[in-house]
C-alpha cells in the first residue's frame, strides 16, 4: 500500500467504526457529523504526541476531510432526511424481531401472502392498514414487497414523525445491514452512488442492478422512457465525471487518441432508433424447463430508445485509422465500470458491423434526447443497433482496434448458447461463438398471464412487441387462442420503415382474436416471422441452455374470460 492509500484506508476504518456506533446507539445525523472528528483527533492527540504522529494524524485528517468532502453530497442528503423527518429512529434497528432479506419482502405483496414494506432497515406487515391508507389501497399497495422510501419522494406528505409513527406500529423486522444499505449510508459500499431508480421498474437483482418495467408500459410507447427502460448492469455504477472523462482509443491502425465529452461532440451527430434487448429476456420462461443460472428476467428486457451521438468510424478516422488492413477482426470495449480486482467490463463486436458505414454504430452520448442516465451509461455508451445489449457498453472508456476478440469474461466465457443436453460438467465456452445478433423473438404484453379480461365485440384483444436482431424486419406475427387450430395475424401498429438488414427498431403489434361463446379459460400464443423467414420456436424444452440466454420460443399467456 502506498502511504496515501494507506491513510485512506485507516480514515475510512476511522468513519466507518462511527458510522457502525450509529446505527447501534441511533444519534441523530447531524449530531454524529459534528461530534465524529472533534472526538477522534482528540483521542489520538492525547495518546501520542509527536512530531510524526501528529503529521499522521494530519494526514489521516486531510484525507479523511477529502473524502468527507466527496461523500458530502450524500452525507447532506441524509441530513437533510433526517431533520425533515425529525424523528431518526423510525426505520432503525429493532432488537428482538427476526432479520429478512429482500427477496423474503419481495414474496409478500398481495393479500394473500400479506403485504410487506420496508422503510430503511424496518420491515413492516401492513396488510391491515392498506384499507385505511388515505389515500387509497391502490397507490400503496404498489409499493408491496419493497421499500416505500422512492414513493414518499414522490408525495411528500408522508415526511411527518406522525406517519412514522403509524408506520412503526405495523414493524415485523429487520432488513439485512447488508440489504439496508441501499438506504442507510455505507460508505465502503461500491454501490454508494447508485442512482435513484423509479420504482415501477421490477429489479431482478439490486447489486449490480438490473430491473424491468411492467409490460403493459412497453406497449403504450414506441419510445420506452430513459426512466423505464431496463436496466442490465454488471457490476457497480461507477462516477464518473463529464468534465475529466476521457475515451482511449488504441491498437492496430490507430494512433493512440483520446477524446473528451467535448471533442466527441465536434463530430457530426447521428441519431438512431434502436431496440436493444437482453441475452436473458424470457429467461423466466425457460426455467420452468429446468433451472438454469442467471438473473430471473420476464419479458420487459428490451425497449426501443433513440440513441445521439457520434458514428465509431468517424471517431476511428480521426485516430488515422483506414479500412485497408484485414488484420483487423474485432473492435473492442471496455467499461469504467469495474470490479473489485479492476477489471473492467469488456465486449467486442466483429469488424463488419463495427466499420459498416450504414451500420449505425454510435458513441451514443444521449438517449431519447437528454444526456444519457447514470444508469445507461452516463456520460457514452456504445449502441450497436442489432446486437446483444452486453455488446452496448456503457460507460465506455476505451476502445482497442484488434485482430482478436475481447478477452473479458463477459465475451469468451458468458453470454453463448448451447445444446440443451450441455450442463455445467460438460460445458467448454472455447465451442460456442458469442452472441452478437440475437433470433427473432415476440411477447404479448396485453393481457398478462392470469388475467381476467372481457371480450369486446366476442373478439380477446391482445398487444406485444416483436423484433429481430441483425437488422432483420418483422415481417409477420401471428396469433392463436385455440393451441394454433386458428391462428390470426396481428395487426401492426408501429413500426419503422428502415430497410433489411438496416432494421433496428421493435415492431409493435395488435390482434383481435374471436372467442367461441362461455369458453372460460384460454392460452393465447404468439410468435413472429422475420425478414428472414426465421420463425420462433414452439417450445422452450428443445432450446433449452444452461446459461438461459435466446429464450424465444412462442409466447403463451392463460387468461380467464369475464
Ligand atoms: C440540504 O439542505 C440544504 C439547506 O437546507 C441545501 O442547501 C442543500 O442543497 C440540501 N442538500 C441536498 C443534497 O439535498
Ligand atoms: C419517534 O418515533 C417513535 C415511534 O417509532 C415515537 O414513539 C416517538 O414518540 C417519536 N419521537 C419523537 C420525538 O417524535
Ligand atoms: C435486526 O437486524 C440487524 C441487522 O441484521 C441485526 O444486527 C439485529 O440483531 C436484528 N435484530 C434482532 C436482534 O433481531
Ligand atoms: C498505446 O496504448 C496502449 C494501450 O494503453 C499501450 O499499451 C501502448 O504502449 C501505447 N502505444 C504508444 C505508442 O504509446
Ligand atoms: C426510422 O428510424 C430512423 C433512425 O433509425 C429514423 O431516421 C426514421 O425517421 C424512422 N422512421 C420513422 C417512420 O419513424
Ligand atoms: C422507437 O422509438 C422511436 C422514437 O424514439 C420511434 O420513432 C420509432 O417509431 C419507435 N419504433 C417502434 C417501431 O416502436
Amino acid at each position: 500500500m502506498t502511504p496515501l492509500s494507506t491513510v485512506l484506508h485507516t480514515s475510512r476504518f476511522v468513519l466507518r467504526r462511527w458510522q457502525g456506533l450509529l446505527c447501534q446507539v441511533q444519534i441523530p445525523l447531524h449530531e454524529f457529523n459534528k461530534a465524529s472528528f472533534a472526538s477522534n483527533s482528540n483521542q489520538e492527540t492525547k495518546s501520542r504526541g509527536y512530531g510524526a504522529t501528529v503529521l499522521a494524524i494530519g494526514g489521516i485528517a486531510t484525507a479523511a476531510g477529502v473524502y468527507y468532502f466527496i461523500e458530502g453530497t450524500k452525507r447532506q442528503h441524509l441530513q437533510n432526511a433526517s431533520k425533515e423527518l425529525g424523528n431518526v429512529s423510525a426505520g432503525g434497528f429493532k432488537c428482538g424481531l427476526p432479520t429478512y432479506t429482500l427477496d423474503e419482502v419481495a414474496t409478500h405483496a398481495s393479500k394473500e401472502d400479506g403485504i410487506w414494506v420496508t422503510f430503511r432497515q424496518g420491515v413492516y406487515d401492513i396488510t391491515n392498514f392498506v384499507d385505511q391508507h388515505p389515500g387509497g389501497h391502490e397507490k400503496i399497495s404498489m409499493a408491496a414487497g419493497g421499500s416505500v422510501e422512492p414513493f414518499w419522494l414522490l408525495y411528500g406528505v408522508h415526511k411527518t414523525p406522525g406517519v412514522l409513527a403509524i408506520l412503526e406500529k405495523y414493524r415485523i423486522g429487520n432488513l439485512s445491514e447488508e440489504e439496508a444499505s441501499v438506504s442507510i449510508a455505507d460508505m465502503e459500499d461500491p454501490y454508494a452512488f447508485e442512482p435513484r431508480r423509479h420504482p415501477a421498474l421490477k429489479p431482478s437483482n439490486l447489486k449490480p442492478f438490473n430491473a424491468e418495467p411492467p409490460m403493459t408500459l412497453l406497449v403504450d410507447s414506441f419510445i420506452t422512457p430513459s426512466d423505464l427502460f431496463y436496466v442490465r448492469n454488471h457490476l457497480p455504477v461507477p462516477e464518473v465525471d463529464e468534465k475529466s472523462y476521457s475515451l482511449e482509443v488504441s491498437g492496430l491502425c490507430v494512433k493512440n487518441s483520446s477524446f473528451n465529452l467535448e471533442d466527441l461532440k465536434k463530430f457530426p451527430k447521428y441519431s438512431v432508433t434502436a431496440t436493444i434487448q437482453c441475452a436473458g429476456n424470457r429467461r423466466s420462461e425457460m426455467v420452468n424447463v429446468k433451472p438454469v443460472k442467471g438473473l430471473n428476467w420476464g419479458q420487459a428486457a428490451i425497449g426501443n430508445a433513440t440513441w445521439s451521438g457520434a458514428r465509431l468510424i468517424d471517431v476511428l478516422k480521426a485516430s488515422g485509422f483506414k479500412d485497408n488492413n484485414l488484420k483487423v477482426q474485432h473492435i473492442q470495449f471496455e467499461g469504467l465500470d469495474t470490479d473489485s480486482a479492476h477489471v473492467p467490463y469488456g465486449a467486442s463486436i466483429p469488424a463488419e458491423k463495427a466499420l459498416d458505414p450504414r451500420g449505425d454504430v454510435i458513441l451514443a452520448y444521449e438517449m431519447n434526447g437528454q444526456p444519457i442516465p447514470k444508469d445507461h451509461g452516463f456520460p457514452v455508451r456504445v449502441i450497436v443497433p442489432g446486437i446483444v445489449g452486453a455488446r452496448n457498453v456503457k460507460w465506455l472508456g476505451r476502445i482497442v482496434v484488434s485482430e482478436v476478440e475481447s478477452d473479458s469474461h463477459w465475451q469468451q466465457n458468458d453470454y453463448k448458447g448451447f445444446s440443451p443436453s450441455v450442463d455445467w460438467d460438460t460445458v467448454d465456452f472455447s465451442k460456442a461463438p458469442a452472441i452478437q445478433e440475437l433470433p427473432v423473438v415476440s411477447a404479448i404484453c396485453e393481457p398478462l398471464e392470469g388475467a381476467t379480461v372481457k371480450l369486446e365485440n366476442n373478439k380477446l384483444v391482445v398487444r406485444g412487441y416483436a423484433w429481430s436482431g441483425g437488422g432483420r424486419r418483422i415481417i409477420r406475427v401471428d396469433v392463436t387462442a385455440d393451441g394454433g387450430k386458428t391462428w390470426h395475424v396481428a395487426d401492426f401498429t408501429d413500426q419503422n420503415d428502415s430497410k433489411v438488414p438496416y432494421h433496428w427498431a421493435w415492431t409493435l403489434w395488435k390482434a383481435e382474436i374471436p372467442v367461441t361463446q362461455n369458453v372460460k379459460k384460454v392460452e393465447i400464443w404468439a410468435k413472429a416471422v422475420d425478414s428472414s423467414y426465421n420463425v420462433q420456436p414452439e417450445r422452450f424444452e428443445n432450446i433449452w441452455n444452461l446459461r438461459g440466454v435466446c429464450g424465444n420460443a412462442y409466447h403463451r399467456v392463460n387468461v380467464n374470460i369475464k
